[in-house]
């Protein structure tokens, strides 16, 4: 049975919500109550599944009371109800620790299926914690005072791609779901694409995936360490890949902070074998965290002068910021079809090597991006897909598939020549 507590100064707004969940025979109405602290008091007491709170409570408002239950009661789900617009209201929900959104007035079958998708998350969660002490209690690996040292899947540590650029609208977005496609297809279920594009991530859009979760549940219930919570918030892309994807709302990106970057990029490189990073094409701290984490950055521009030119600045705060330059590789994407500097000419200005040139292709990449499926598998021998498959050679060379892929195990010859290879030095 699934209990739910409600809380709305109008005594209409409860009686009319527990008439329609008294509906379903698994939703039971534990408790009602009309103002914040009388909320918390009851959540405490009744310790509800979910709590279904008014923005515009009296007394403590539905944002405190969401962050009381949040901290108090993390077991029971929060839903958030407003009758504003949802732009401002969703955020102050979201990051106080609501699970859901409803904008008034709402269908009967909206709020059903809310309570159900947040109650469903809650279970999962709950499996995962209960496989996560049992882990622990298990694991030869406790420390002496008890605490767990091992991550709950022992594997080699993913390899991360970033994915950047100087300039935007250079392509980073489709070369990143095309990498992430085409590693996909060599290491089924073992990819993780992540947009880092926080204020406009295009993910969503070009693979038509469900907006359900994203990034920003992670951040505001802490579960950004736990691979399991993560789990529970990514979408399912094609070629078997995961993808966490960016928050719903520009104004949601500040809340992610470089810290969490580098935590996340952690809890995957421990689940995953490869984490793609697609990135927004301005510098700033959760950008250059990007690039700290990462063991590839695949540097992209495009032929034109001032894509050139932004290549270079880029390279050289790549450097002031000590980034190793063996891991950056440039590719040179024609997303233009005339008007170009030429390769030599574009590397002698950048003063790097481009190790690999995507064609121009707009049919090609105009109908993948439209169908929301990568080109890597719409069309596996098209030039595009061809100088893709390059440059996953590059990061993930096919001597070192499968259980060789540790970025830190500098072993073989062959990792060595694509280190070499991936260098900024001519
Ligand atoms: N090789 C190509 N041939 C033809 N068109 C291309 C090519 N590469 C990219 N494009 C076009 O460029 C558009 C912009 O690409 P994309 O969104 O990946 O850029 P971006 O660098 O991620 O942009 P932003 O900086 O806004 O995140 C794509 O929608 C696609 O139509
Ligand atoms: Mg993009």
């Amino acid at each position: 049975m699934i209990r739910v507590l409600i809380a709305d100064e109008s005594r209409q707004v409860t009686d009319n919500i527990s008439r329609r969940l008294a509906l379903e025979e698994d939703i039971e109405v534990c408790g009602t109550a009309g103002e914040g602290e009388y909320a918390v008091q009851q959540s405490l007491w009744l310790k509800p599944d979910i709590a279904i709170v008014d923005a515009a409570l009296p007394g403590l408002d539905g944002v405190q009371t969401t962050v009381m239950l949040a901290q108090a009661l993390p077991a029971t789900g929060v839903i958030m109800m407003s009758m504003e617009a949802e732009n401002d209201a969703y955020r102050q929900a979201m990051v106080a620790g609501a699970r859901e959104f409803l904008q008034k007035p709402f269908k009967g079958d909206d709020l059903v299926a809310a309570v159900r998708r947040v109650h469903a998350f809650g279970e999962r969660r709950n499996v995962s914690a209960a496989r996560a002490i049992s882990a622990t209690a298990a694991s030869p690996a406790a420390s002496d005072d008890g605490v767990a040292v091992a991550p709950m899947r022992q594997r080699t540590r993913g390899v991360v791609t970033a994915v950047i650029s100087g300039k935007g609208g250079v392509g980073k977005t489709v070369v990143a779901i095309n990498l992430a496609a085409a590693l996909g297809e060599k290491h089924h279920g073992e990819v993780v694409l992540v947009d880092l594009s926080l204020q406009f991530g295009d993910i969503a859009a070009a693979l038509n995936l469900p907006t359900t979760h994203s990034i920003t549940d992670l951040v505001s219930d802490s579960g950004i360490t736990d691979a399991d919570a993560v789990r529970q918030v990514l979408a399912s892309g094609p070629a078997g890949i995961s993808v966490l994807l960016a928050p719903t709302s520009p104004e949601l990106a500040d809340y992610v902070q470089p810290a969490h970057i580098t935590s996340l990029v952690e809890t995957l490189r421990g689940a995953f074998e490869h984490i793609v990073l697609d990135t927004p094409s301005y510098l700033n701290d959760a950008t250059i965290s990007s690039f700290e984490v990462a063991d590839h950055i695949v540097m992209l521009t495009d032929l034109s002068v001032t894509g050139v030119k932004n290549a270079r600045l880029t390279r050289s705060a790549l450097e002031t910021l000590n980034i190793d330059p063996s891991k950056v590789v440039v590719v040179a994407n024609h997303r233009e079809s005339a008007g170009e500097l030429d390769r030599r000419g574009a590397e002698t200005f950048l003063g790097a090597h481009i190790s690999t040139e995507i064609p121009f292709a707009a049919d090609v990449v105009a109908t993948s991006v439209n169908k929301g499926v990568p080109f890597v598998i719409s069309h596996p021998t098209s030039p595009p897909s061809v100088a893709i498959n390059a440059v996953v050679e590059l990061i993930d060379p096919v001597s070192q598939s499968g259980s060789d892929t540790a970025p830190d195990g500098e072993s073989s010859d062959k990792k060595k020549k694509t280190r070499r290879k991936l260098s900024f030095s001519r």
